[in-house]
C-alpha cells in the first residue's frame, strides 16, 4: 500500500499533499478528507460489531479507505494561477483506475482494489461488499461535514 502511494506520490504534479483538493468543485485538502473517513470507518466498525456482530474486515476497510482516493494525485495538477486542473491521465481515465492498476502490480487483494473502483459512480461498480458500502456512505458523509452535499436523491419518502 506504501509502494502505491510513493508511485502515486513520486508522478504527482503536487508538492504538498495538503494542496490535493477533493476535487475540481470541492477545494478543499483531500487528505484531510481521507483522515475522517479512515475515523468513520474504524468507528463504524466497532459500532456494526458492538451492535449487529457483524464481521468487518478492518484490513480491507483501512487499505481502502486509504487507496481509495490516492490517485487524485496524479488525475489533478495545480493551475499556473491557481485553482487546479484535471490532468491528461484524469481526462482519460475513469477515478482510481491508475491505482487499481498500481494496485494489481503490487498484489493488493482484490477485495481492496474493488472498493477503489466502486467508491465513486465514475468507477463502474457498484459497491458488493460491506466494507466498499461503508467507505462509498462514508465518502459522501463527511463532504457533509465540510459543508458540501454531491449526492442527488431520489427517493420517494421525501415531501416535496
Ligand atoms: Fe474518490
Amino acid at each position: 500500500m506504501v509502494r502505491v502511494w510513493k508511485r502515486l506520490w513520486e508522478q504527482s504534479g503536487y508538492t504538498q499533499l495538503a494542496q490535493v483538493p477533493v476535487s475540481l468543485t470541492v477545494d478543499y485538502p483531500q487528505v484531510r478528507h481521507t483522515q475522517a473517513v479512515l475515523r468513520m470507518a474504524l468507528a463504524t466498525a466497532e459500532i456494526a460489531h458492538l451492535v449487529h456482530d457483524t464481521i468487518i474486515r478492518r484490513d480491507i476497510l483501512v487499505a481502502g479507505a486509504l487507496l481509495m482516493d490516492v490517485s487524485k494525485l496524479v488525475e489533478y495538477q495545480p493551475g499556473l494561477e491557481g485553482g487546479h486542473h484535471r490532468t491528461e491521465l484524469g481526462l482519460m481515465l475513469p477515478h482510481g483506475t491508475y491505482t487499481a492498476h498500481l494496485c494489481l502490480t503490487e498484489n493488493i487483494p482484490l477485495d481492496v482494489i474493488h472498493i477503489v473502483m466502486a467508491h465513486s459512480p465514475n468507477g463502474g461498480r457498484a459497491p458488493a461488499t460491506v466494507e466498499a458500502h461503508i467507505l462509498d456512505w462514508l465518502d459522501q458523509l463527511d463532504l457533509t461535514n465540510f459543508g458540501y452535499d454531491l449526492w442527488k436523491r431520489r427517493v420517494l419518502h421525501y415531501q416535496p
